[in-house]
């Protein structure tokens, strides 16, 4: 049964003749990891963009906390309690690791109760968290790539969502980084966040996710439990093609 917590209501996304998005329902249950997977291009960025109210979307509706995130302006998401990470990193590289997070507590849902220097503290307890404490004082543009999309984690966190959104967080990172991520983002789940996460890895994917909803050329074509999800042939055809899928039933058939 669903809480009302997060809903995605029949939306819909078009950029000019091109449907990104089609139709696309389903819920995010209070304290879910939800995987949202996908082949390139079917529209997951999209819907990361349309739940952080970077765009509006064509029809359709998202509803966190009874408000619908298409009336709430961009900049006000963040308060509601919903935050997300880009997939392509933007820290200001001209800032500290700590300002970059600061910034982000000043700003947040909380950042109007909260003096500078509570803000620097907030931040401080977050780079421990991510493993960023030791290059608190460096500037962005200095990190290495795994320790930028650390940031990027931190930095969202500093806005205290209730629901964060990682697009490809994992993506360039090796086995030992992503083990890493991985334990991160379990972290951030028990203290109590709400997380949609997009990643190719499905490795990753399964071993986080508590649900996995999975998009193919902006549709939604399966939900549920990850292993029954993987194991559902659309989605193996999705991502394997139609060729792949045949030729297995007939090895099965054939055995
Ligand atoms: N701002 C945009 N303008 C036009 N087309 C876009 C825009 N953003 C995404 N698209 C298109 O929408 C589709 C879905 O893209 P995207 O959501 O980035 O997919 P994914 O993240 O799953 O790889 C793609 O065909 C992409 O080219
Ligand atoms: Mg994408």
């Amino acid at each position: 049964m669903s809480d009302g917590f997060l809903s995605i209501e029949n939306v819909a996304m078009y950029f000019g003749g091109l449907r990104a998005l089609d139709d696309v329902s389903f819920e995010v249950e209070r304290g879910a990891v939800l995987g949202l997977i996908g082949p390139n291009g079917s529209g997951k960025t999209t819907l990361m963009n349309v739940v952080s109210g970077v765009l509006k979307p064509t029809y359709g509706n998202v509803r966190f906390g009874g408000k619908r995130i298409a009336d709430v302006p961009t900049y006000a998401v963040c308060r509601l309690g919903i935050a997300r990470t880009f997939q392509v990193v933007k820290p200001f590289a001209n800032l500290s690791v700590r300002e970059n997070v600061a910034v982000g507590a000043m700003y947040g849902r909380n950042g109007g109760s909260r003096s500078a220097r509570a803000s620097f503290d907030h931040a401080q307890e977050l780079l421990e968290i991510v493993g960023l404490a030791r290059v608190a004082d460096r500037f962005a543009s200095e990190l290495t790539v795994p320790d930028r999309k650390r940031l990027e984690v931190a930095k969202a966190l500093a806005l205290d969502p209730e629901v964060l959104l990682l697009d490809e967080v994992m993506a360039g990172l090796n086995a030992t980084e992503v083990d890493e991520a991985l334990e991160l983002l379990r972290t951030i789940n028990r203290r109590g966040t709400t997380l949609i996460v997009v990643e190719h890895l499905m490795k990753a994917i399964v071993s986080i996710s508590t649900a996995i909803v999975v998009l193919a050329e902006g549709k939604k074509i399966a939900e549920g439990a990850p292993a029954e999800v993987l194991a559902s042939p659309r989605v193996i055809e999705a991502y394997l093609g139609a060729r792949y899928v045949k030729r297995q039933r007939q090895r099965e058939a054939g055995a």
